[in-house]
């Protein structure tokens, strides 16, 4: 059975103290990971060496940074390499997000060097797709997918790809407390695996992980993580508050 995951996507909130209270609440509440699911918590790069020590030794609970640079190293002062993510002993990169794609200008030519490079160095890339409110009202949603994961992850061999978790997110429901219905969302997983399949082969899209992402709540996720192509999600807002993350991390598959 493929991975199913629950990754929290702390963006930029929270304070130090605040970001390791979160963290104690939600471990100390009851959660059943099976051998199939993990829970990943992305936080901001300050926390992760906080982060990691605190989930030391917890079976199937990973540490994510939400960003990397696509250089190995040198003269990018303020910017984070995968060596040195690597060295904390991180596991997940999240990658592409919608607001690093729109604030920071993240191309999908600039993505696929930061995939490139987190395999690499063996950290696995989380990466995020999905079509702003145009486009789903134009319906060409399908076509402007299929080319953000042709433009990043078709230079992969299929064992590389293996490696990435790709994180669906309409742009739309990110925020807004608007979620794509759970059948928009099982339509949408279920184009992007019949594209990984048309590219790499059936047997290997289905080992593929496909988070949905955007206004999942504990009230909606089991519905949504729920359908057959939807491999768990990436939760920003709902992932600040211990018992909705719980609550979500229990709806996983
Ligand atoms: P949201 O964010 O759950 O607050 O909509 C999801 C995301 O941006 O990853």
């Amino acid at each position: 059975m493929r991975k199913q995951i629950a990754a929290a996507n702390w963006k930029m909130n929270l304070t130090l103290q605040q970001g390791e209270a979160l963290l104690d609440a939600i471990l100390s509440r009851p959660h059943s990971l099976k051998e199939n699911q993990q829970a990943v918590f992305a936080v901001p790069f300050p926390y992760l060496a906080m982060a990691q020590q605190k989930l030391a030794g917890k079976a199937n609970v990973f540490v994510a940074a939400q960003n990397c640079y696509s250089k190995k190293s040198g003269a990018y002062t303020g910017e984070v390499s995968v060596e040195m993510l690597q060295s904390l002993g991180i596991q997940y990169v999240v990658l592409g997000h919608s607001e690093r794609r729109e604030y920071f200008n993240e191309s999908n030519q600039l993505l696929a060097d930061k995939v490139t490079i987190c395999l690499a160095y063996q950290l696995l890339p989380i990466f995020c797709c999905g079509e702003p409110l145009a486009i789903r009202e134009a319906n060409t949603q399908n076509a402007y997918v299929a080319k953000q994961l042709e433009e990043s992850l078709y230079h992969l061999s299929a064992e590389q790809l293996q490696k990435v978790v790709i994180a669906y997110e309409p742009i739309w429901a990110i925020g807004t407390g608007k979620t794509a219905s759970s059948g928009q969302a099982q339509e949408m997983h279920a184009f992007i695996r019949r594209q990984l399949a048309e590219k790499y082969g059936a047997a290997i899209a289905d080992t593929i992980s496909i988070l949905y992402g955007g206004s999942v709540k504990a009230a909606n996720a089991v519905e949504i993580l729920g359908q057959p192509d939807v491999d768990g999600g990436l939760v920003g807002g709902a992932s600040l508050i211990a018992d909705e993350f719980v609550a979500i991390i229990n709806a996983l598959k």
